[in-house]
């Protein structure tokens, strides 16, 4: 009872602390023992600042400091990023390089620390390389955040239960492997393990999918589940055909194919901070420029893989006051360079934010910038298109972008309308970044994956069994024994 009292006098006056300074630190960053993350991060929101009063002051002002012991040196080995929103909101990543003990993150302003920092662990912070899996997976997934609704995956898996995968798997490889023109990997974990067999002639992509379920197997002990991925962006099960459970990365409304996060959503997640530069955060700290200072008119950058983009560039030629628009390959209508040429240099993703408004045009599938336009804080004028990514049913047209007609015919007008009414294409460029901090940052990313595969554990019905030739596909090695580094700590209480 007293404990209690007292708990509820500190979360008061933790409370009343940050309201007096005005600044609020959240996010999955802060609870690095339950949310293993390649890059783990949070946001500081300094409640009092909008963005007209901002100032590039307050970034030079903002520290941030992480550190811990490794087990063997003074120092473990973290990376700290500060990602600046101008908008007088940050966004803090730090990638661990090894197993951090004591590890405190303190968050300066002028020099002072803010109320609630500094946050510290006692317990061993893993770096996401260990293969510590939790047992249970409930725990996990409540414990990892992942508390959102799944629609998408309930309407994915309705028309599969009781499902024989031995037998559907069969079906699977008799009717779609076509080996010049599909690739498709049967994976199996069983007991945590990870195993596969893969067909067709282009399976390089299974570094995608091997990565994502490793991933998610260093975390949390999976269920013994069997499925098949497709390796290529078509979707491939026919409404018209037998219903079979294939795994995509698109979808599309004439198709059954169960849909995942795309590979290249998947991918930024897990190279955070890494290989890979263009992300859902990144984009945020890439823009230049605020709102009010961008240019008002509809940018747009790729490849010649549908007849629309050929069209957008006429469109943007007859009206350059409107647009900036250019081819940057030429592959499917090689023949058409001369008239639709030539083709430019790529610009980096952070100079589309440069102008106001963003084009979204699907490419052989649904375009995969999709995310990466919605996070950075534009207005994205979006194609009308059959084919959809994972989170797609959950945007609504004129809240968090702006509709185009399937043939353009009504873009020009689009772009006269964002024009005309500034403030409510700001809003929509506002709601596409709050969905996105949302609904697709790593984390959910994570999240999605896991309550899919979850979910797809009950609908299989035969026993789970590794098949003679399978790939076993290991964990990559590291150094970290989880174990033994926990009994350590217990030693040393
Ligand atoms: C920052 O906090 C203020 C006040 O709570 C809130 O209105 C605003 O939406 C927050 N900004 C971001 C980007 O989270
Ligand atoms: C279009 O954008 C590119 C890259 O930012 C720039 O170099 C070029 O001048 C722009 N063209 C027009 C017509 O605004």
């Amino acid at each position: 009872m007293v404990l209690k009292i007292l708990l509820i006098v500190l979360c008061v006056c933790v409370l009343s602390q940050s309201q007096k300074d005005g600044i609020v630190i959240t996010g999955p960053g802060l609870t690095p023992q339950s949310i293993v993350m390649p890059a783990r991060y949070f946001f500081i929101n300094f409640t009092s600042i909008n963005e007209q009063s901002y100032t590039p002051t307050l970034a030079k002002d903002l520290v941030v400091d992480i550190e811990g012991r490794s087990s063997s040196s003074k120092h473990c080995r973290v990376w700290v990023n500060k990602l600046d929103r101008k908008d007088g909101t940050f966004i803090v990543r730090y990638k661990l390089y090894e197993t951090c003990l004591h590890l405190s993150i303190h968050v300066y302003y002028k020099k002072k620390d803010v109320s609630g920092s500094p946050f510290t662990f006692k317990g061993p912070i893993y770096p996401d390389q260990c293969d510590c899996p939790k047992t249970d997976f409930k725990q996990w997934f409540a414990d990892y955040g992942c508390n959102q609704e799944y629609d998408q995956i309930q309407q994915d898996l309705k028309p599969f239960k009781d499902l024989d995968m031995k037998q559907q798997v069969k079906e699977i490889i008799k009717k779609y492997h076509h080996p010049e023109s599909t690739s498709f990997c049967h994976y199996i974990i069983k007991d945590n393990e990870l195993y596969r067999n893969c067909y067709g002639k282009h399976v390089g992509f299974n570094m995608f999918s091997d990565n994502i379920l490793l991933s998610l197997t260093r975390k949390v002990k999976l269920p013994n589940i069997e499925l098949i991925i497709n390796l290529g962006d078509w979707p491939l099960v026919h409404k018209h055909d037998d219903v079979l459970p294939i795994f995509s990365w698109c979808g599309n409304g004439d198709y059954f194919d169960i849909v995942m996060p795309t590979y290249d959503l998947t991918e930024s997640t897990l190279e955070n901070m890494g290989r890979v530069t263009l992300d859902t955060l990144s984009v945020q700290g890439g823009a230049e420029l605020a709102w009010s200072k961008r240019e008002p008119r509809a940018v747009w950058r790729g490849r010649d893989s549908r007849a629309e983009r050929l069209k957008l560039i006429d469109i943007a030629k007859a009206n350059p006051d409107l647009f900036n628009a250019s081819l940057t390959n030429f592959f499917f209508f090689r023949d058409k360079e001369q008239q639709y040429g030539p083709k430019q240099p790529h610009i980096s993703f952070f100079k589309f934010f440069d102008y106001k408004y963003q084009i979204n045009i699907d490419g052989t599938v649904a375009a995969y910038r999709m995310p990466y336009l919605l996070a950075g804080g534009g207005m994205v004028l979006k194609q009308d298109s059959p084919y959809y990514e994972h989170f797609y049913s959950q945007l609504t047209a004129w809240e968090h972008y702006v509709p185009i007609a399937r043939d353009l015919s009504d873009l020009v007008d689009r772009v006269k309308w964002a024009r005309d009414n500034d403030d409510k294409a700001q809003q929509i460029a506002i709601n596409a970044k709050n969905y996105a901090n949302q609904y697709l940052l790593p984390q959910h990313v994570i999240c999605y994956h896991a309550a899919l595969f979850w979910e797809w554990s009950k609908r299989i019905k035969s026993e789970v069994e590794v098949e003679e030739g399978m790939t076993h596909v290991p964990q990559p090695s590291f150094e970290c024994n989880c174990d033994s580094i926990e009994r350590k700590i217990r030693d040393d209480l």
